[in-house]
């Protein structure tokens, strides 16, 4: 640990009811640092902030200020002070003495020399001259001055949140933890008050920490953001980094608006998606799936003939500097940025620059399949096969009738076909047969990895769905192999509402 770092957190987790929100976090936050957690709902960042306050305690790990473990000691020892989203302000009192509230039940911590030349510690209350210095001080960093006589519930919800702010920093913590401290305000008071937090911030001086599940809040203030997801971090980084180089599809997907693609390494420093190779700065293991991100503002639209990536324009959005369009390759929808203006409807051609191409591993821990219809045999309607599937698992309590109807538990009917799922397949739940006509899908080996006690194997069918399994043997690339799916362990969710299925 260095001396800059205020604030480190060394592999902090907690769970609560035997699941992790927060799962070995480490960080270490230095002086004078404005950093965000920044994360979807649930993936553990007011947890992370209340751990850092003092109001949850860690199950593991160290959390250190200025060096000291300060895991023991209680949220009102602490340096470190929290502005929340629902502020509780006194109504019945004014600004002034709602932010004077909080320092005049402090008491100062003084030592100074007796008489003797010894050094005596006291403790007392601050002085009304003190408090006056002190409010007023941070009624003008939050640019309150005119308003300090005013009751606060005269005050519009941005007014409110300054007086939150000043309230928080009136003990001049050294660090200043805000949790969705604007997510009550509407978006153009919002966006001003980004800005402002952001000069309080230059004012004061000191480390803010700041949660917010707002990507654009995030790169518009932090030094560094700290991509969390599912209580892990994903990234630390700063916004560029983050921006230009996310780590992996999630954080890709998160930050900022962009294009994802399935593509196929095809050999060194070449990958296939939306049917084009490319020749990228990157290698993978050829046959690897990998996830491809594309931003919008670097995919150009130029005239039809120009590249073999053809396009067609469906829909065009003023933004002001720029057109968005949306354009479609084939199935796939694009969101393109282009200041030049290009008629609905008619074809064009896109040029991507491979050096923009963000080439990410694919984290798989489970198979998922997007979009699959059931047919009338309650069964997943795979390009290359069906599988059947327990329905019941749609709706609590429900059953599956004699004729194959689903039949909730007050036994309103619903025919569940052509009704598309989300499928979650483990990979030990494929069991392989030589004998390719065994399974209710055919696959060729393209991928085998040893993992210590088994393989774990790539099957590609052959409309290019991967089916990830688990086999204690060995096969060799190119084998074609059956495929059986466990039913009792495929799980689905339904898209779209069940009642529209109801008969
Ligand atoms: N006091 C608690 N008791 C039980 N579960 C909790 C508690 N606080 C948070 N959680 C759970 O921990 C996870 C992370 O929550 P939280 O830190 O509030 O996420 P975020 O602030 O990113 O939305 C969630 O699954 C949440 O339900
Ligand atoms: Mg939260």
């Amino acid at each position: 640990m260095t001396k800059e770092h205020v604030i480190e957190l060394m592999q902090v987790s907690k769970q609560f009811d035997g699941k992790y929100a927060v799962e070995n976090f480490n960080l270490a936050i230095q002086k004078g640092e404005f950093v965000t957690f920044l994360g979807p709902s649930g993936c553990g960042k007011t947890t992370t902030l209340r751990m850092i306050a003092g109001f949850e305690m860690p199950d593991s790990g160290k959390i250190m200020l200025d060096g000291q473990d300060i895991g023991q000691l209680p949220p009102y020892k602490r340096p470190v002070n929290t502005v929340f989203q629902r502020y509780a302000l006194f109504p019945h009192l004014n600004v002034f003495d709602n932010v004077a509230f909080g320092l005049r039940l402090n008491k100062v911590h003084i030592k100074k020399k007796g008489p003797d030349g010894k050094e005596i510690e006291e403790f007392r209350k601050y002085t009304e001259e003190e408090v006056f210095a002190k409010v007023n001080k941070a009624i003008k960093i939050v640019d309150l001055d005119e308003f300090e006589k005013r009751n606060v519930t005269t005050l519009s919800g941005g007014q409110q949140q300054r007086v939150a702010i000043a309230r928080a920093i009136v003990n001049e913590p050294k660090i200043l933890l805000l949790d969705e401290p604007l997510g009550a305000l509407d978006l153009k008071m919002r966006k001003e008050m980004q800005l402002e937090l952001k000069a309080m911030h230059r004012k004061l001086g000191i480390t803010f920490i700041y949660v917010t599940h707002d990507q654009e809040e995030a790169l518009t203030m932090s030094d560094t953001i700290v991509v969390m997801k599912d209580g892990l971090i994903q990234q630390v980084g700063t916004p560029t980094d983050i921006y230009n180089n996310p780590i992996n599809a999630f954080v890709a997907n998160f930050i900022g608006e962009s294009n994802l693609f399935n593509a196929i390494s095809m050999g060194p420093n070449t990958i296939k998606f939306l049917n084009q190779t490319y020749e990228v700065p990157h290698s993978f293991p050829e046959q690897e799936k990998v996830d491809v991100v594309l931003r919008p503002e670097d995919i150009e639209i130029k005239p039809s003939h120009e590249t073999p990536l053809k396009a067609v324009i469906l829909d065009r959005i003023f933004k002001g500097v720029h057109y968005e369009y949306s354009v479609m390759v084939g199935k796939n929808e694009l969101i393109v940025q282009d200041t030049k203006l290009f008629e609905l409807n008619v074809e064009v051609s896109l040029y991507i620059d491979p050096t923009l191409i963000h080439i990410m591993k694919k984290e798989r821990v489970i198979n998922t399949y997007k979009d699959i219809p059931l047919n009338d045999k309650n069964q997943l309607v795979f390009d290359d096969g069906l599988i059947d599937v327990n329905i019941a698992q749609l709706l609590d309590g429900s059953k599956v009738s004699i004729e194959g109807f689903l039949l909730s538990s007050k036994n309103i009917k619903y025919d569940l076909k052509n009704l598309k799922v989300s499928v979650e397949i483990p990979f030990h739940a494929i069991e392989l047969f030589g004998d390719p006509d065994m399974g209710q899908l055919v696959g060729f080996v393209v991928q085998s990895y040893y993992q210590g006690d088994h393989y774990q194997l790539v099957l590609r069918t052959e409309s290019e769905e991967d089916f990830i399994v688990d086999s204690e043997y060995a096969y060799d690339i190119g084998t074609k192999l059956g495929l059986k799916v466990d039913t009792s362990k495929i799980k689905i969710k339904a898209k779209g509402d069940l009642n529209e299925y109801e008969v």
